[in-house]
């Protein structure tokens, strides 16, 4: 991504928005404080020593500050037993300062990730990730949404993109992204169409979209010529690559130099969606903090 197609005025500004909504979360927080309330709370559980994990984690944490969520960082050896996460889980659960709760993904091969995500307190679910939230996703009943999906909704509607009879293409399916993107999506009245990598004819099926969502987790594999005149791109995807001279290059999922020259909005990695998964955290903690304190 060049200086100049970020100075464009269809490249969203994931970033931007962020600072806005975390400008608003520290009025609200002021608000609580100054009617003598205590503190929201975070808590993140990081298990392991992924140094993608640990950046992601220090973010969140940097994050909490900004807007005055009191964070817990509960740091857990690689090899840490099952038994001793859902420990750390159900104290979490009862500690009065905690209002949100955030298990980082993906945890080491030896740990059962739905087992440990079922121990949480939903009201806590920071991520919407109990099966719990899930299904009220699924029913359409209000509750604790996953964060990144939250975000591109934010997105899509602060751009002021018409979501009601769009046709949307979201490539993946994960329960992170993928199936709740879609789910938010048919709750906005797109017309949603899931592929993913055993989808035949993936380019004809994103030529139809109005609103392409890429998480596939391939760095440049959705190609500028399988994008619609006009479409809106949201991409997930974060790369990084370590150039010969040293520097750091980070991409999405799409080809975005030449995507950007035919798409009518479009993310760009990074500085896009990135930003607002973290500030969705910031909110999904606040929404629970109202929940417990009856303020919502
Ligand atoms: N790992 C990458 N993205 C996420 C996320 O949104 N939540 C959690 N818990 N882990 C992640």
């Amino acid at each position: 991504m060049t200086n100049t197609a970020q100075t464009q005025s269809h490249i969203i500004d994931g970033k931007m928005l962020a600072e806005k909504i975390k400008g608003d979360l520290k009025i609200e927080v002021d608000a609580f404080i100054a009617k003598g309330l205590r503190q929201p709370g975070l808590a993140v559980v990081l298990v392991g020593e992924d140094p993608a994990s640990h950046l992601y984690v220090k973010n969140k944490i940097n994050s909490c500050k900004k807007v005055g969520i009191h964070s817990v960082l509960k740091q857990l050896d690689k090899d840490v037993s099952m038994e001793e996460v859902k420990d750390c889980l159900r104290k979490l659960n009862e500690d009065e300062a905690i209002d949100g709760i955030l298990v980082q993904l993906p945890l080491p091969k030896h740990l059962n990730e739905e087992e440990i995500l079922d121990i949480m307190d939903p009201s806590k679910d920071a991520d919407g990730l109990h099966p719990y939230n899930l299904g009220s996703l699924v029913q359409g009943k209000p509750g604790l949404r996953p964060c990144t999906p939250l975000g591109i909704i934010s997105l899509l509607e602060h751009y002021k993109v018409e979501l009601s009879g769009a046709q949307a293409v979201v490539i993946g399916r994960s329960k992170l992204v993928g199936k709740p993107i879609a789910l938010l999506l048919m709750e906005k009245n797109a017309t949603v169409k899931v592929c993913h990598s055993r989808t035949k004819d993936l380019a004809d099926e994103v030529r139809k979209a109005d609103i392409l969502v890429v998480a596939m987790g391939k760095g440049k594999f959705v190609k500028a010529d399988w994008i619609k005149k006009g479409a809106v791109v949201i991409d997930v995807g974060i790369h990084h690559e370590r150039k010969a001279d040293g520097m750091s290059l980070i991409y999405g999922d799409v080809d975005f130099e030449p995507s950007a020259k035919v798409a009518s909005l479009i993310t760009p990695v990074p500085g896009g969606v990135g930003p607002m998964t973290v500030t969705q955290l910031l909110c999904n903690t606040i929404y629970a903090y109202k929940k417990r304190m009856g303020l919502n």
